[in-house]
């Protein structure tokens, strides 16, 4: 049995395939999650919706109590970390990680970046020892396996590697720099280009990121399930 976690963080709540305004990657992701339900029907599913309820922000006690160890903490550091803890543990328990993703000022959304934030915390997903010669910090989630998703959207477009104004997309590189220093490296991902326009090239670029994600479903079922797949 498999664990998606399905992350959204668009600001906008509803999804762009039944409402006007909705929002692009929830779309995606709601479809990423639909064809894997489908696909692994015992499957369990975990959402988190950051763009609904942001995580808290790192703030002077999260570090303090992030940076001291677990036997010397105080029940207030605990209950500081209380959040970041549950984060971290359903993204342990993930074998699969969704993650709709859109672009604001060239970067992600201030909710996914306290998600980030929560996540990468030292002693839980990296470890760090300054006497360690040569490699003080190290991942602590590299033997796991997991696969991440990132499905953007955008409202100009040519921000895709080898494009116009991919040197000014902050979206997928960042990302993609926390979760290998956390030990994910198995990365993917999928965007919508050409929103502030909504003519026919929106449509067809969301035409294309959908069947982008259905590529991506198949790909990663069968490298979780290869037996089944024969
Ligand atoms: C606060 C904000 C900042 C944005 N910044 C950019 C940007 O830097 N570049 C861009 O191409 N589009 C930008 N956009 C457009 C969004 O990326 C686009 O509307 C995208 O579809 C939003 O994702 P969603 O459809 O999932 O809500 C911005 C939109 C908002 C609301």
């Amino acid at each position: 049995m498999t664990t998606l976690l399905h992350l959204d963080s668009s600001a906008r709540p509803g999804t762009s395939a039944n409402q006007s305004f909705g929002s692009h990657t929830r779309r995606l992701a709601a479809r990423f999650v639909a064809g894997w339900r489908a696909a692994h029907p015992d499957a369990a599913v975990i959402h988190r919706d950051l763009g609904a309820e942001p995580p808290q922000h790192v703030t002077g006690e999260w570090i303090h109590a992030a940076f001291t160890k677990p036997e010397q903490r105080l029940p207030w550091m605990d209950a500081v970390l209380r959040e970041s803890d549950q984060l971290i543990d359903e993204l342990c328990a993930a074998d699969v990680i969704v993650a709709g993703v859109p672009m604001y000022n060239f970067n992600v959304p201030a909710q996914f970046k306290a998600y980030i934030d929560n996540i990468v915390r030292v002693g839980r997903t990296f470890g760090f020892d300054r006497a360690r010669a040569g490699a003080p910090y190290w991942p602590l989630l590299d033997q796991d396996r997991k696969s991440f998703v990132i499905l953007s959207s955008r409202g100009d477009h040519g921000y895709s590697q080898g494009q116009r104004i991919a040197h000014m997309n902050h979206v997928e590189p960042s990302i993609t720099t926390a979760l290998r220093y956390i030990g994910i490296t198995d990365v993917h991902g999928a965007a919508v280009e050409f929103d502030e326009f909504g003519d026919g090239r929106l449509r067809a670029s969301i035409v294309a990121a959908e069947s982008q994600v259905d590529e991506l479903v198949a790909q990663l079922g069968a490298q979780r399930h290869p037996a089944s797949d024969s």
